[in-house]
């Protein structure tokens, strides 16, 4: 799948330089993720971790820190005490204000010559461009060196620009490892092998012969501890713009001519240019914002979005996207695409449903609902693939009942799955750019999400409230219903 893409020595000693190392994301993902590399022996000899963090810390209170926020978030089956130690053996801890120019020779001081420099740069996007100038005034940068950055990359394309043009002064293009962690999924990746390793689905997969394309990315967990970053950000930056267009991409792009990641990230990115415009009527027809009130989720009673902990009483964030994607090209032409994302709802699911065209002509009469073939593959929480079929009803006449040609994945296979941050940090250590995301593709998508922020705030609507615990607000099924179509529960 994948294709190392740089000259340097892989067995290079490396410093993995965490800024924003006593975050959540690092405690919860980072480390955790690391741990798991190291322990399956996939960080090279001799690697040293720099966790980097605003506080006043020594080394053993930021291991302290490690014991109680990340250990916890380590497979259990996983952690040997001895492994984890060995892990801990690893780190060092350097205070760094960010902003405090002076404050980066104590990096200098404390990463090794000679050394694969790969920066983490695990905070928010608004710091990314002082912490590049900064490592590059200091020496830290060479041809070697890596940076990843995470998302969100700018809140526009504006911001996105500007960021990769500062990043870009320090690295190149093919040093820059931005990040979106879906592309990390097993099951993610295992989409590219359905499409490009099995010939049968090839010829089925294009217009006419499908009809539409449901993508679903649903949570049952709400705002949490982040409401400050997400008030501003709200589900159409925060999901679509990466994780549920990056599933579009790999859905609808054509094939590579190799697995090389520039042969991949090409084919995306046309997929993302030929995304067809929403203008302002679009934008009111074919998307449907929601925000959350109270309600159950899993027979818990919890809070409405405006409820929640530092949440302002009239935000107008949206927690659920619905809407109607079209790509102006000749594989996919006049076949929806339905995005959908939202907290608080009724599970957590992720799937891709590909319905396949109506028949003809009904020889045989319909049953009571009328199943059309679909090819469901569940993302999470299971990985699933299954081909929805008709089968005629054992001594019925010819009566037909729906019936599934059901792969479990999970059973097939008994490996360990690595988890997403795990195999994308792999990656990155070892040069492998293909599950990145370019500069371009990051920007076609900004392209093509900005008008629908603009046009939102240009109607002044407010989003539709939606009860937690259920699938989001009512206009979500309208807009499948006006072209006779169904999210894929309410079929
Ligand atoms: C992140 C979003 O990128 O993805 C979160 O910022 C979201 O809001 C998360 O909860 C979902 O990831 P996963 O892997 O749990 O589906």
């Amino acid at each position: 799948m994948t294709t190392q893409t740089t000259q340097a020595p892989p067995d290079l000693p490396l410093d993995m330089i965490i800024f924003g190392g006593g975050g959540d994301l690092s405690a919860r993902k980072l480390l955790p993720a690391l741990y798991m590399a190291h322990q399956h022996c996939n960080l090279p000899a001799n690697t040293r971790i720099l966790a980097i963090g605003r506080k006043n810390w020594t080394r053993d209170e930021y291991l302290a820190f490690m014991e109680e926020h990340s250990k916890p978030f380590v497979e259990p089956k996983a952690l040997e005490p001895a492994s984890w130690d060995k892990f801990l053996s690893l780190f060092e801890y350097v205070r760094i204000d960010v902003d405090s120019a002076a404050d980066y020779a104590r990096l200098a001081e404390a990463s090794r010559p000679g050394v694969r420099r790969v920066f983490y740069l695990a905070t928010a996007p608004a710091l990314f461009t002082t912490i590049c100038d900064n490592l590059a005034a200091v020496g830290l940068v060479d041809e070697h060196s890596r940076v990843v950055l995470e998302k969100p990359l700018g809140h526009d394309l504006a911001s996105a620009q500007a960021i990769n043009n500062s990043v870009g002064q320090h690295f190149a293009e093919t040093q820059i490892y931005r990040i979106d962690h879906y592309l990390g999924k097993e099951t993610v990746q295992n989409l590219m092998v359905l499409r490009f390793g099995n010939a049968i689905f090839g010829p089925l997969w294009q217009a006419p012969y499908i009809k539409s394309v449901q993508i679903t990315v649903a949570e049952n967990v709400g705002v949490g501890s982040r409401a400050g970053f997400y008030d501003e950000t709200g589900a159409l930056r925060d999901m679509v713009q990466n994780h549920l267009l990056q599933l579009l991409c790999i859905v609808a792009m054509e094939p590579p001519v190799s697995l090389d990641p520039d042969a991949v990230r090409d084919e995306k990115l046309k997929v993302l240019r030929s995304l067809r415009r929403m203008t302002d009527e679009d934008i009111a027809r074919d998307t449907v914002r929601g925000q959350y009130t109270a309600g159950a989720v899993g027979g818990e009673p919890v809070k409405g979005y405006l409820q929640e902990d530092n949440v302002p009483a009239d935000s107008r964030a949206e927690t659920f996207v619905a809407l109607r994607a079209h790509i102006n090209n000749w594989r996919w032409a006049n076949v929806p695409f339905y995005l959908r994302t939202g907290k608080r709802m009724q599970k957590k699911v992720s799937e891709i449903v590909i319905e396949f065209a109506d028949l003809p002509f009904a020889i045989i009469p319909p049953g009571p609902r009328n199943y059309g073939n679909r090819l469901v593959i569940q993302l999470q929480p299971a990985e699933s693939i299954q081909l929805q079929m008709l089968a005629k009803e054992p001594g019925s006449g010819l009566k037909m009942l729906p019936v599934n040609l059901n792969l479990d994945l999970e059973q097939a296979f008994t490996e360990r799955r690595a988890e997403a941050y795990e195999r994308l940090l792999i990656d990155v250590v070892r040069g492998r750019l293909t599950h990145f995301m370019r500069r371009d593709e990051l920007e076609a998508a900004w392209s093509w999400v900005e008008p629908i922020i603009e046009g939102w705030k240009r109607s002044g609507d407010k989003p539709r409230n939606y009860t937690a615990g259920t699938f989001g607000p009512a206009a979500s099924s309208a807009l499948m219903a006006r072209e006779n179509n169904a999210w894929s529960e309410e079929s």
